[in-house]
């Protein structure tokens, strides 16, 4: 394949094959940034984030639903650059503990917009979600309430009359087709009240001095490409009473390869979520969150690799200098990426992409096809911009890759590479 390939939907938008036959993420030549930045790295189209954006707040604003609001689920790319982009573009964000929470209000998120989550917070986190004026804590259980009360009680508020506003988190017994490690909605689930318990803690949330009761949440999983679980999901929890506020997770699905379903559109998505809340007796004027995560920023990443070693047996086997360190997703949920070389896409040659580290589990894709693959080249893999950069760690004392951001032929480093000192840097004895 040469220049006129038509890439498949993982790349970021605006990518193309140039006419040196080279991966060009953000008019960046990719071959030029694994030369100029190193490898593993993480490219960043910068236009493709801000256009998801846009697309979900345009869709919010089309569907006829008063408001919604689009909280980024930090979770998925926790990089202050990410965070601050997405600030810019209006959305509000969506903290799963006190560190997303630091991250969020660094990188310019105004408290009243950020949501804090959370089946396990801590004493100190809810502390620092008062202490800040967060917009919303969502409350998982009836633990929770009890160690809200008491910090409101000991004055945790400060001078506040309005109150703390709180969301209660709603398991709605709705499973969707995924991961069974990325399904929350069902009802054995480690997330949220019941659907028995659900009147009962609306009831002690409502009567509880200092908490503003705002509404119902739930998320039911993620990579979810069907949008029926979505619609029965929001027609649940609506149906649990009237409020002013609902919040429906995030969950939408993206395009890892080529073979696997399409997801649905972000417009038809939005719509469907509108549809089932207002089904369950929502009204026009309640103020709808949804929780993207994934589909907001997954597709807007490739990594690149090098590779440094080509080996027969009964395989081939191509290795390359990361793998479960900078993506951990095909290890621990078997994901399916797409692999091609940067500089010369073809299929010649079947092979398994494997990683660095010590272990057979560290495949990043079995079954790749690539053109000839030599020690040397470099390997891209698409849509790794969601829970890749999110999951790293540093198995092997292999360093964390940079992020770079592109955008008309400019790159630049938003996240500087892990040095080796970085791995001692915390080490006090
Ligand atoms: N809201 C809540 C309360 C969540 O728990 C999540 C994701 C989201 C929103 C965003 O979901 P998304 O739109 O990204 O699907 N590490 C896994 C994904 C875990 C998702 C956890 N919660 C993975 O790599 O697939």
């Amino acid at each position: 394949m040469a220049t006129g390939t038509t890439l498949s939907g993982a790349y970021p938008l605006g990518s193309r094959i140039n006419d040196r036959g080279v991966l060009e993420i953000g008019g960046c030549d990719t071959l030029e940034l694994a030369r100029e930045f190193g490898t593993p790295a993480y490219v960043v189209a910068e236009d493709d984030l801000r256009a998801r954006a846009r697309t979900f707040l345009t869709a919010g604003r089309a569907s006829d639903q008063q408001e919604v609001q689009v909280v980024f689920a930090s979770k998925a790319f926790p990089c202050s650059a990410v965070l601050a982009l997405f600030a810019a573009e209006g959305l509000s964000c969506d903290a799963a503990s006190g560190g997303e929470l630091h991250l969020a209000l660094a990188a310019g998120f105004a408290p009243e917009r950020v949501v804090l989550h959370g089946n396990a917070k801590s004493e100190a986190e809810l502390r620092m979600a008062l202490r800040h004026r967060v917009g919303t804590i969502v409350i998982d259980n009836f633990d929770e309430i009890e160690r809200l009360r008491a910090l409101i009680a000991e004055g945790a508020l400060g001078d506040r009359p309005e109150g703390q506003g709180v969301m209660i988190r709603i398991a709605p017994d709705v499973r969707g087709e995924t991961h069974e490690k990325i399904s929350t909605g069902q009802a054995d689930s480690k997330f949220g009240f019941s659907m028995a318990d659900a009147a009962e803690a609306i009831e002690r949330v409502s009567d509880s001095a200092g908490l503003s009761m705002l509404g119902l949440h739930a998320h039911i999983g993620s990579q979810l490409l069907e949008l029926d679980p979505f619609r029965r999901a929001a027609l649940e929890l609506a149906r649990l009473g009237e409020f002013g506020v609902l919040d429906i997770g995030g969950g939408l699905g993206v395009q890892y390869t080529e073979e696997q379903p399409s997801p649905p559109s972000i417009e038809d998505y939005v719509g469907t979520l509108v549809e089932g809340v207002r089904a369950g007796g929502f009204g026009a004027e309640g103020r709808l969150l949804i929780e993207p995560g994934r589909s907001l920023c997954a597709n807007a990443a490739v990594t690149l690799y090098t590779v440094e070693s080509v080996k027969q047996n009964v395989s081939r086997w191509v290795a390359v200098d990361g793998g479960m360190s900078d993506n951990l997703r095909p290890m621990l949920y078997g994901a399916g990426y797409e692999a091609q070389l940067a500089g010369r896409f073809g299929d010649s040659t079947e092979c398994v992409l494997a990683g660095k580290h010590c272990e057979s589990g560290d495949v990043i894709v079995r079954g790749a096809r690539l053109e000839d693959p030599r020690p040397g080249d470099v390997v891209v893999t698409p849509a790794t911009g969601a829970y890749g950069f999110a999951m790293a760690n540093n198995y092997n004392g292999v360093p964390r890759p940079p992020v770079i951001f592109c955008r008309d032929g400019d790159a630049r480093v938003v996240v500087r590479r892990e040095s080796f000192e970085d791995l001692t840097a915390r080490d006090v004895g």
